[in-house]
């Protein structure tokens, strides 16, 4: 409960920053983390918020420390650590977080999982976010996003572009929005 109204505060403070009025719940955290297995080396999660799909992504056999976390609201990240003590925490701007990332780890990521509300972003900043996710993503990489609308905000652009494929992984009415999944891979 007292996660629920610290997420509240927050949304009405940031709307356009939170994009939903909850955190995730458990089918569509479930069907983002669907594709995660032990095997998976680098699995990333954008806009971790309070780690409801963390606590999926984890169910799936990835290991704690293994794990990179991106938040940017302070509040969140400090409940991020909490949660999962040993998990790899970037308490920053996603963009600053992806421009860093073959400097600061010097390998690819295996799956992008992203909870950055894309349409609450600017077209540029959106499309800079998708390009870098995709710069960084491994030979068979996979990026999946949660969205609210049945249009996929993973620019067509960007898609095209890329030469990458993108699939409606599901739709889940169970969810506060209505959630639908979007993977889009290599
Ligand atoms: C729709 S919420 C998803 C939170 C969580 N993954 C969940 O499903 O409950 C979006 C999250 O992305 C974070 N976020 C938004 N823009 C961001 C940015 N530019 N860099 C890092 N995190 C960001 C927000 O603070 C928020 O926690």
């Amino acid at each position: 409960m007292k996660l629920i109204l610290i997420w509240l505060k927050n949304w009405i403070k940031y709307p356009l920053v939170l994009g939903a009025v909850l955190p995730t719940q458990k089918f569509a955290s479930d069907l983002m983390a669907s594709e995660v297995d032990g095997k998976i080396n680098t699995v990333v999660e954008l806009g971790a918020g309070t780690g409801q799909i963390t606590n999926s992504i984890l169910k799936k056999g990835i290991k704690e420390e293994n794990l990179i976390l991106v938040e940017i609201n302070k509040e969140f990240s400090k409940i991020l650590k909490d949660k999962f003590p040993k998990a790899q925490i970037y308490s920053e701007d996603v963009i600053t977080f992806l421009e860093n990332f073959e400097k600061r780890f010097n390998k690819r990521i295996d799956l992008i999982i992203s909870g950055i509300p894309l349409v609450s972003l600017n077209k540029n900043i959106r499309n800079k976010l998708c390009e870098l996710s995709v710069d960084n993503l491994s030979e068979f990489g996979k990026f999946f996003q949660i969205t609210y609308f049945i249009r996929c905000s993973f620019p067509n652009e960007v898609i095209k572009k890329y030469n990458l494929s993108k699939k409606l992984k599901g739709f889940t009415p169970f969810n506060i929005p209505p959630a639908f999944i979007w993977k889009i891979y290599k």
